[in-house]
């Protein structure tokens, strides 16, 4: 086999794994819709129970202000239907539009944060941030780290956990995954 060869780990590697884009709804007054909507694909899961999440978010993106500040949010699987409005809140900042308000996008109250959830996403997560790791200024890094509690799981009534497509970016190009190749656990065992 060939050896492999050496690459700087940097952004175009980092973006090179597979990674699943979420929308990261936060509370904005400043806006008619009342919220500022980002595309967030650094998501981690840190703990299953306590169910806990984790986002790294670079400081100069208006979201950071906003978990900063509300301390909230709610994390939102985009269906494949939602590309257009995935992309959209990845590459304009509430900084200067209602995001929410121009894509026209239903919310709905959530049940354990005041922050509101997207109407069309199959599966939301309420979140209340509980630590904040400022790797920007303590390590000059791009990013800082979010952590927080899961307090409510939602989702859609057709959701299949199973089954539900699911979008996905490597390269900087988004994917859609549909094909199941087997069971976890047990695809050793039984070959799926
Ligand atoms: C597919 C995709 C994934 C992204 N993932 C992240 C991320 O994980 N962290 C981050 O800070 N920005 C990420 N961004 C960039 C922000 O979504 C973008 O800068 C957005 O305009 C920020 O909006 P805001 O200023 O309203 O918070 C991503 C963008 C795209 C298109």
């Amino acid at each position: 086999m060939a050896p492999k060869k050496e690459m700087t780990a940097n952004k175009i590697t980092m973006q090179s794994l597979v990674l699943c884009p979420m929308l990261v709804v936060t509370k904005d007054p400043k806006h008619a819709s009342g919220v500022n909507i980002a595309t967030i694909s650094y998501v981690s899961v840190i703990s299953e129970l306590p169910a806990m999440i984790g986002l790294a978010v670079r400081p100069t993106r208006d979201t950071h202000r906003l978990l900063t500040t509300t301390g909230e949010f709610t994390l939102n699987l985009p269906a494949p239907d939602m590309l257009k409005a995935l992309d959209f809140c990845g590459s304009r900042s509430g900084r200067q539009i209602d995001k929410a308000s121009v894509l026209e996008l239903a919310l709905e109250d959530a049940d354990k944060i005041s922050t509101p959830r997207l109407e069309n996403s199959p599966l939301v997560l309420e979140c209340k941030v509980i630590k904040s790791l400022d790797h920007s200024r303590s390590r000059q890094a791009t990013h800082d780290f979010f952590m927080a509690d899961v307090l409510g799981a939602y989702h859609r009534e057709d959701f299949r956990l199973d089954r539900q497509p699911s979008i996905v970016t490597t390269n900087f190009n988004y994917r859609l995954v549909e094909t199941t190749l087997g069971q976890a656990f047990r695809v050793w065992k039984r070959g799926g």
